[in-house]
């Protein structure tokens, strides 16, 4: 049963149940080098690239909130600081997938991101281009999973297609919000302030 899948499969959104934002606590169980059917040389190199992906994705937030918070958005810091927090999610998510296939990652640098975005539209326009750019890797990195033949590998990356679908989605509709009123100030802080009622 799903239950009995290993920790990497079957932990999603248990952070939200241990009241901790992202940090998730060590994989359920580990296997050594060795013992695992080790994931393919080249798949461990894009899943690590994934790591830092997500990583970028997460800095990249964290920036626009910042710019946001000095804007006066207070709803879009805050939409943007749950989105930090997903995606430092979906980083462990892959972290302790490798971690249960007995490997280790391989740390890249973190490039820091940009400090001022311009309006909320161009912000969210700036998302959204991210986030496509998110998903054109998840589609790279599960074919490749295809092509190597680790199945367990295209299995895992299942929920993060998944995802992407729903992060464009929810990303174009604020895109679309926001560029319908964006000539009448009174209605984008009205939506400031809807999307700041966004939780984790
Ligand atoms: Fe982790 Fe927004 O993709």
């Amino acid at each position: 049963s799903a239950a009995k899948l290993p920790g990497p499969l079957a932990h999603a959104g248990s952070h939200r149940r241990r009241g901790l934002p992202y940090y998730d606590g060590a994989p359920r169980w580990t296997l050594r080098g060795g013992e695992a059917s080790m994931i393919p040389e080249k798949l461990k190199a894009a899943l690590d690239e994934h790591v830092s992906a997500e990583i970028a994705a997460a800095y990249l937030y964290l920036a626009m909130s910042a710019d946001f918070e000095s804007k006066a958005f207070k709803g879009f810091a805050r939409w943007m600081r749950v989105q930090f927090h997903e995606e430092m999610a979906h980083a462990l998510k892959v972290v302790d997938y490798v971690l249960s296939r007995g490997a280790t990652i391989a740390w890249k640098d973190a490039k820091g991101p940009a400090t001022s975005f311009g309006s909320p539209l161009e912000t969210f326009e700036k998302t959204l281009a991210h986030e496509k750019e998110v998903t054109a890797r998840v589609n790279r990195l599960y074919q490749l999973a295809a092509a190597e033949g680790d199945t367990a590998t295209q299995v895992f990356l299942q929920w993060f297609v998944t995802e992407q679908v729903e992060e464009e989605a929810r990303v174009s509709e604020i895109v679309d919000k926001i560029r319908m009123v964006s000539d009448r100030p009174g209605s984008v802080l009205y939506l400031d302030k809807e999307y700041g009622k966004r939780t984790l």
